[in-house]
């Protein structure tokens, strides 16, 4: 008999490592956690490994967990984006009483939270999409979280999830991010700049190895130095990892017996097709997702490799670069191209925020983030402090602090482009987020072409700069110009 003495504070649906450490770290916080799982082995292997860990309540039936909630009840599922999820919903809806809060906490997609959201609402559940970001460590032991949905459920939720979130300065990383999808959408554009973050530490790498010729565990050394500077990271500390991992049973480093085939599960393709229909560049982003699909289409790869004309290329040695300028070239190269990076998120997330009305405050976002998720870093602290002195940045990039250190990168960054072209090296997030950043500055764009392109061939006309009113020249006639 479940009496309110013994009821959960909170519940966990999907105990895959995920779930199940999401529910471990609510108990260790001395919460009683209610736990479910549609295969009963993984809920019986969770209380059988740590039921001891803090207060459990196993239920094998959807019926019995939702019973074993104290009112009004939360529970956070945590299975495969998509039909499943939904799937889940409805059990959990249909069990569930008026003012009861459902939490989707893995990467769904924001238009399906959305979606949601509205269906449990006319059903008077609180439906709340809510990023978790930080693996499976993250999830025992503190990850950032980005709940969106109602005020409301925040009102609720948000002591629960502060209790478990990562901690920076004493401020838990998690927020209400926004209504309805907001949670989501951010989440998506986090793991977007994860995506961009990867890769420039691979062109980075790609640099280092196969043209300064540095073995990995030297690279680790460099990475780990790279570590206690700026690029102070999660992913570049793994990254060192990464390096002096040796492969047990070649004795070879293991980045080297590593199929350098990238996966990808979506979130940061949903980052680039909703920038395309927002009208956000996000080059760094895009072109971080094309390099893992193009890494992956082996046959192609295989068909190219030694059968295209590479062109005059150059040895390290004939460029006669000095290694240790190189390597600090390189270092300034991959902070520029991840301040790009950076800096088109945040347009992105900004974009998003004005189109659904959602209110995002792009400080709160850089604070949650400075823990606990993937792209934790240093200077997430100088981001905060950008959009503490102006919340209205046109661009991150046009910061103070931000352009004071694009001064001292920019001439790197140039230099190690074009080597990289010398060597015959591919550094598509580098070279992009480079003229990215010189389409931002430049006085004039191409763009004046293609509006005379379209006029001559579909009068779509064009505007002057130096007077208003749109115009079209009569291309078939005497080419005079008309207002149009
Ligand atoms: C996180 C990660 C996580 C991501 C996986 C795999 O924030 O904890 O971003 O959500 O889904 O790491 O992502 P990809 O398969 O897309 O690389």
């Amino acid at each position: 008999m479940n009496t309110p003495e013994n009821l959960a504070q909170i519940g966990v649906v999907g105990l895959a490592v995920m779930g199940s450490n999401l529910a471990r770290n609510f108990a260790s916080r001395g919460h009683t956690v209610a736990v479910y799982n549609r295969s009963p082995e993984k809920t019986r292997t969770l209380i059988a490994e740590h039921g001891t860990d803090g207060n459990f309540i196993a239920s094998e039936t959807i019926e019995d967990f939702v019973a074993s909630l104290e009112r009004p009840r939360k529970a956070i599922i945590m299975v495969q984006a998509g039909p499943a999820t939904d799937a889940v919903i409805s059990q959990l809806a249909d069990a569930m009483e008026d003012g009861d809060i459902i939490i989707d906490g893995g990467n769904a997609l924001f238009n399906d939270t959305i979606r949601r959201e509205k269906e449990m609402a006319e059903r008077n559940r609180h439906f709340v999409g809510a990023g978790i970001s930080g693996g499976e460590e993250g999830a025992l032991n503190g990850p950032s979280i980005m709940p969106g949905g109602p005020k409301e459920s925040w009102e609720t939720l948000g002591p629960l999830l502060e209790s478990i979130a990562a901690v920076v300065d004493g401020t838990p990383c998690v927020t209400h991010i926004g209504p309805d999808g907001a949670g989501h959408f951010v989440k998506m554009v986090h793991n977007g700049i994860e995506y961009a973050d990867m890769q420039v530490i691979g062109e980075a790498y790609q640099l280092l190895r196969f043209g300064a010729g540095m073995e990995p565990a030297e690279i680790a050394d460099v990475f780990a130095e790279w570590n206690r500077g700026d690029l102070d990271s999660y992913l570049i500390e793994i990254t060192a990892e990464v390096l002096r991992q040796v492969d047990a049973e070649t004795g070879k480093p293991l980045v080297d017996v590593i199929l350098d085939a990238a996966g990808q599960k979506g979130t940061g393709r949903w980052t680039v097709k909703e920038a395309l229909d927002l009208g956000v560049p996000v080059t760094g982003i895009g072109e971080a997702v094309f390099a893992r699909a193009l890494s992956s289409s082996l046959d192609q790869r295989k068909a190219a490799q030694g059968n295209l004309p590479t062109g005059a290329l150059k040895t390290f040695q004939e460029l006669n670069l000095d290694k240790e300028r190189f390597v600090e070239d390189v270092r300034r190269a991959l902070y520029a191209s991840k301040l790009v990076a950076y800096s088109q998120g945040f347009d992105e997330i900004k974009a998003g925020s004005d189109e659904y009305g959602w209110g995002v405050d792009p400080r709160d976002l850089a604070t949650i983030w400075r823990g606990g998720c993937i792209i934790r870093a240093k200077f997430l602290n100088r981001i905060v402090e950008a959009y503490d002195n102006d919340p209205a940045l046109p661009a991150l990039l046009l910061d103070p602090y931000f352009k004071g250190e694009l001064g001292d990168l920019i001439d790197s960054w140039r230099e190690v482009v074009i080597v990289a072209t010398q060597l015959g090296l591919p550094v598509p997030v580098f070279s992009s987020s480079l003229s990215y950043y010189d389409s931002l500055r430049a006085e004039r764009l191409p763009a004046a072409i293609i509006q005379g392109q379209r006029d001559f061939f579909g009068a779509h006309t064009y505007r002057r700069i130096d007077k208003e009113g749109t115009f079209h020249t009569q291309w078939s006639g005497d080419r005079s110009e008309i207002e149009s």
